[in-house]
């Protein structure tokens, strides 16, 4: 199979747009830009000029924090970006649809229908730990679906999805739709699916959101097969990503960045293990599951008061209203110790404090 025939005709057919030279060290009177920098342009390249078309010096240092090869790497507003170009580059309007698991990230969805596609739910079941069950998702495809969200670690049961059903659902869609892997959470967890890129019909997302403390830039990535990113590549506008943002990213990739984000990835996943066990032995705690990912999902007796009662205490967490599946769970962001110790406090007083 060509790999380009896991995309709609139209964008095989796209021919890109030629955006004007970006080099900045030669009198650019290419781009209709202005000359002079605004009052507290405090950026390198100068707002003044555009960014470049595509950031390329950021997207081979990503590859490179990613093991996987620049021409494997598409840099994106946020992953939601990149969710959002493989709905829209995949599926045809009237005809396909992808398929997501619920309880996930709603926007796989929500992309899905802007796009006019449809959307196939395949249901994880609590009292199996929210498993991925390869068969099932493959019984539940049909020759329209044109791609699969796996969210590893899922947001928001947190679980990551054991490899052995990963590689299954890769395995049976080769050939047939992609095999989207959302790795947002990944740096929370031990596993990876990175060596899964040998499939060309697998697509990895990972993003600055999380882990690197960056959401307000809004930098992701889609890692996947190089023709697929060629003709994805083609379907993003130029200059997706503003120069502030580009130097910002370029920055958190220094050592010294790097080495901080690690300690703090480090102390979140050993917060999320304290948090965890101090909200078992709550009242009103009937089940923390277990997660890969920087929050936990806890099921309580009452989900609203516990929402009301940290509300009053200026604490915000995420009450799903609407989702029968996750009626009476509450997803807890793991903070810093301090914003921990003091959430645990709150709790502890009970739901009507
Ligand atoms: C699973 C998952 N994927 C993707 C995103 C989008 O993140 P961003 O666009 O900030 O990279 C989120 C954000 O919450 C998420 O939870």
């Amino acid at each position: 199979m060509n790999v380009l025939d896991l995309l709609r005709p139209e964008i095989r057919e796209l021919v890109p747009y030629q955006p004007a030279s970006s080099a900045i060290d030669a009198l650019r009177l290419n781009a209709n830009e202005t000359p002079w920098r605004e009052i507290g342009d405090k950026t390198h390249r100068g707002l003044n000029r555009y960014p470049p078309a595509r950031p390329t010096e950021l997207a081979t240092r990503l590859a490179a924090r990613y093991g996987v090869e620049p021409e494997q790497i598409l840099v994106t507003r946020g992953s939601s970006e990149a969710i959002d170009l493989i709905v829209r580059s995949t599926c045809r309007t009237g005809k396909d649809n992808i398929l997501v698991l619920t309880p996930g990230f709603a926007m796989y969805g929500v992309y899905a229908k802007v796009q006019g596609a449809g959307v196939k739910q395949l249901a994880l079941s609590e009292a199996d730990g929210f498993r991925l069950d390869a068969e099932a998702l493959l019984a539940t495809i049909d020759t329209n679906t044109r791609a699969v969200f796996l969210c590893s670690p899922n947001n928001p049961t947190g679980n990551a999805f054991d490899r052995d059903a990963i590689n299954a659902v890769v395995a049976g869609l080769a050939n047939r739709a992609m095999v989207v892997i959302d790795e947002a959470y990944r740096e929370f967890s031990d596993q990876d699916c990175v060596d899964l890129l040998e499939y060309p019909h697998v697509a990895l997302l990972r993003t600055l959101s999380k882990a690197y403390g960056l959401a307000g830039i809004r930098c992701g990535a889609l890692l996947t097969h190089p023709r697929l990113i060629g003709a994805l590549g083609a379907v993003l506008p130029p200059y997706n990503l503003p120069t502030p943002c580009i130097e910002l990213a370029m920055a958190s990739l220094d050592p010294e960045a790097n080495s901080a984000a690690g300690e703090r990835i480090r102390l979140l996943r050993s917060e999320r293990a304290r948090l965890a066990r101090a909200l078992v032995d709550l009242p009103g705690v009937e089940r923390v599951f277990p997660s890969d990912a920087n929050f936990l999902l806890v099921r309580v007796v009452d989900a609203m008061n516990w929402d009301q009662a940290l509300q009053r205490q200026g604490i915000l967490v995420r009450r799903f209203e609407g989702d029968p599946s996750l009626d009476g769970c509450l997803r807890i962001t793991v903070g810093r110790p301090e914003d921990n110790d003091r959430l645990l406090e709150i709790l502890a007083k009970g739901a009507d404090s």
